[in-house]
């Protein structure tokens, strides 16, 4: 068994990756193989608490698992699989629920706005919902989450959920600890900066995707909304539109902000919006080219999330047998 700690993340095909979920999250998950004992998987289960058109979850959850390999996920070293393939995911939920109380999740912010953006669909899974994200973590006994700023309070959750247990228990979930990068963490939307990019937004020029082309995307930045002023700085009270191209143009060049303060003195907008278009387009394209490539080799996917599910589920069984043994249930 490997000494290494233990990394652990998901995200929901619930729509097409977003450069939110690629700076918030994955860039942070390739760059930390070597170091961890990585499991990443599409957390197809969660999708489900909003409707979705069956044929685009099954297409979107591939597409996913391609672009992780693309984004230098190396399978070898990393277990890549899709939630659903390991029961073990919905029956340490079950059990998570009834150590959840209903005023903790009543307080989640992302029940609040989804409940708030569904109002028609408000189901019991939306609710409980935090119960299988801690379920997720706790069966892998992960130390570490990488996961962007809004996931914070699901990951404190977690880490409530698990300590309760523990402390009726024994010692039987590792107390994960969320990992949020300095920058990337809250990647804004382009066309409301007030507001999180996300892939449910309904304003196509909001959200920039990972697999949008050039083109596509150039054109997103260039109509980014920014501000009355002229200079370019870093602001997010007062120049939300600006500071986060600021942000995405250092995620993907590396400079910091007083770097790109200097680089852009003088020159109006258009120019920087340009230059951060131009270098979010070199950051993707690879991106881009392998995953198409990669969609293209379907036995390979195939191989690769078949043994991603049996090297998670052997590990996930053995946290949910000791988990099902101390809450008294008789074993099989
Ligand atoms: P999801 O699918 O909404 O988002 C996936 C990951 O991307 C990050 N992210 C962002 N980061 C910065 N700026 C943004 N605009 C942005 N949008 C999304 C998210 O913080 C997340 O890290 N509940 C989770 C999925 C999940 C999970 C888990 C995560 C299920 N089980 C277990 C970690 C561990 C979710 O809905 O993320």
């Amino acid at each position: 068994m490997s000494e290494k700690k233990r990394m652990l993340s998901g995200i929901q095909p619930s729509g097409e990756l977003t450069l939110g979920s690629y700076l918030g999250a994955i860039r942070n998950w390739s760059e930390r193989s070597d170091q961890f004992d990585c499991y990443y998987f599409m957390a197809d289960l969660h999708t489900i608490t909003v409707r979705q058109v069956p044929a685009d979850l099954r297409r979107r959850t591939l597409s996913q698992l391609a672009a992780y390999i693309a984004c230098g996920l190396d399978p070898e070293k990393n277990t890549l699989f899709i939630q659903s393939h390991v029961p073990q995911h919905a029956q340490l939920g079950w059990v998570l629920d009834c150590y959840t109380m209903f005023g903790e999740l009543s307080r989640m912010t992302q029940f609040k706005a989804k409940s708030a953006q569904h109002a028609e669909n408000i189901n019991a899974g939306l609710f409980t919902y935090p119960c299988l994200m801690a379920a997720d973590i706790l069966l892998y006994q992960a130390d570490l989450v990488p996961v962007g700023e809004d996931q914070k309070q699901h990951c404190e959750l977690t880490r409530d959920i698990a300590t309760r247990f523990n402390n009726v228990y024994g010692d039987v979930f590792t107390v994960p600890e969320p990992y949020i990068a300095k920058v990337g963490a809250r990647i804004m939307s382009l066309s409301t900066p007030e507001n999180k990019m996300s892939k449910s937004d309904t304003d196509p020029n909001g959200c920039v995707y990972l697999l949008d082309e050039a083109n596509v995307m150039m054109k997103k930045f260039k109509r980014a909304v920014t501000d009355s002023e002229m200079d370019v700085r870093f602001d997010p009270v007062n120049k939300p539109g600006i500071s986060n191209l600021m942000q995405i143009y250092s995620c993907a060049t590396g400079r910091d902000y007083a770097a790109i303060e200097a680089e852009f003195a003088g020159q109006g907008y258009g120019s920087f919006k340009k230059a951060v278009g131009e270098a979010t387009v070199e950051m993707c394209r690879p991106i881009r080219e392998e995953t198409q490539r990669l969609l293209k080799d379907k036995a390979y996917l195939e191989s690769v999330y078949r043994s991603g599910a049996e090297k998670a589920g052997y590990i996930a069984n053995k946290t949910l047998r000791k988990v099902y043994k101390k809450v008294g249930f008789v074993q099989p």
